[in-house]
């Protein structure tokens, strides 16, 4: 019974320092590393959100601008795909996504206001990207097709690992 009362009286002690010890360091409890499992998990969620861009953009769009996909109704869902897409790239950085397996250099994830101004920038690109596909003016297509692949670009060029050449 006594000893009941004391791991009790131990439990509130050290549930007390807890509570201080994370008021005290509440800047830094921000940036409390996650776990390998967590890091590798948001990697695979960049890499999918990166892939389900590039389906709807270098497919859906480039494809059309190449001759390989014929100009659709699923031309303009691409777009449309794809300007919905782009604000959530902002959240595919955390601290610690950058992963060996990644291809992500390292840098990025310790920087959000570049993360912010990158994808701005790509959101910008993209402002008429559905109005000139739904044109179906091929040139307009491959035109604005060029704009947002070199916003794209940009972050590509400086923190993207090169992927070794398709076979
Ligand atoms: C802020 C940086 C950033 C921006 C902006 C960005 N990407 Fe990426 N992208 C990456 C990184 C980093 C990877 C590698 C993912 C990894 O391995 O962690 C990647 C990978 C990819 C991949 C998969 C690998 C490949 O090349 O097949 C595709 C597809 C892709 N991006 C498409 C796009 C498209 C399309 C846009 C523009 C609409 C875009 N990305 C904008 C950083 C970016």
């Amino acid at each position: 019974m006594r000893l009941a009362l004391k791991e009790n009286d131990m439990r509130y002690v050290v549930c007390a320092l807890a509570v201080s010890a994370s008021l005290a360091g509440l800047g830094a409890a921000v940036a409390i590393a996650a776990t390998p499992k967590e890091n590798h998990a948001a990697y695979v969620r960049r890499d999918n959100a990166m892939k389900e861009i590039g389906r709807n953009f270098y497919v859906g769009i480039g494809w059309v601008t190449q001759g390989k996909l014929p100009f659709s109704q699923d031309t303009v869902t691409a777009a449309e795909n794809t300007v919905r897409l782009i604000p959530g790239m902002v959240s595919l950085f955390p601290v610690g996504s950058d992963v060996p397996e990644s291809h992500l250099k390292a840098g990025l994830t310790n920087d959000p206001e570049k993360v912010k101004d990158l994808v701005d920038k790509v959101q910008k690109s993209a402002a008429t990207l559905v109005d000139d596909v739904k044109t179906g003016d091929k040139e307009k297509i491959a035109a604005i097709f060029k704009t947002v692949d070199d916003a794209c670009q940009l972050c590509h060029n400086d923190y993207r690992k090169p992927y070794p050449p398709a076979k």
